[in-house]
């Protein structure tokens, strides 16, 4: 499975990028406006400077919500970068852009997936990605995992080569459930891959370790 990371902070890209996990990285206009992005320049250098970071692919969402204005914001990102990946919402003017885009060989993420009926519509557009959201299906007692399980069955029922991102991951057993069922990606705060790394039995067992070599350099040889 893929290690993507959902911010468009560039600290946190560089941060996990450092790691040597990192395939690659996820935005959207909540994040854009977090970091304080904003200007149609400002937004286009910011992922330019995000592709320098990471050399896999990035997702950059289009704004507008017709299909004109997302089929002109989408060309001009896809020409940012190869690495660009036009993030679409899963609309009907989305899908029909979707359509347009894989056309022309530009590659997408369709976001905004909440069900699989919509899943295999973004498939059948030709969507490279689907982004089902499973923190936000969890945080309204609705089983987000199950979605995961059900997309990665209908595209393994028909060989569809759709990946499954799975989005709006909100801890670390997230990652590792996604994996088990078979997503091709997770996107994921950095909290959430850091918290991958810990284990109590590593801390402890890596102290007596360290401990054991200290008290056998303190020791004297004992002469032969
Ligand atoms: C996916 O691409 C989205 O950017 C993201 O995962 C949404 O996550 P949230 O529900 O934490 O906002």
């Amino acid at each position: 499975m893929k290690f993507f990371i959902d911010t468009a902070s560039l600290e946190q890209i560089r941060e996990a990028h450092s790691l040597g996990v990192l395939d690659g990285v996820t935005t959207n206009p909540s994040l854009m406006a977090k970091e304080g992005i904003s200007g149609d320049e400002r937004v286009l250098q910011h992922y330019i400077d995000i592709c320098e970071i990471v050399d896999g692919d990035v997702s950059a969402e289009v704004i507008a919500t017709d299909l004109e204005g997302m089929l002109h914001e989408g060309d001009k990102l896809a020409a940012l970068h190869a690495n660009i990946v036009v993030k679409v919402p899963m609309t009907r003017d989305g899908v029909k852009a979707i359509r347009q885009f894989t056309a022309k060989g530009i590659r997408t993420n369709c976001t905004l997936i909440f069900s699989a009926g919509q899943a295999l519509l973004a498939a059948k557009a030709g969507a490279t990605y689907v982004s089902p959201f499973i923190g936000r299906l969890d945080d309204i007692s609705t089983d987000g995992l199950a979605l995961i399980e059900q997309i990665r069955e209908i595209y393994d029922n028909y060989g569809i080569g759709t990946q499954v991102l799975a989005a709006s991951i909100r801890h670390p057993m997230h990652i590792v459930q996604c994996a088990e069922l078979g997503a091709d990606v997770a996107t994921c705060p950095l909290s959430a891959i850091l918290a991958l790394f810990d284990h109590p039995l590593t801390t402890i067992g890596l102290e007596k370790f360290l401990a054991d070599h200290r008290k056998a350099e303190q020791t004297p040889v004992k002469a032969k």
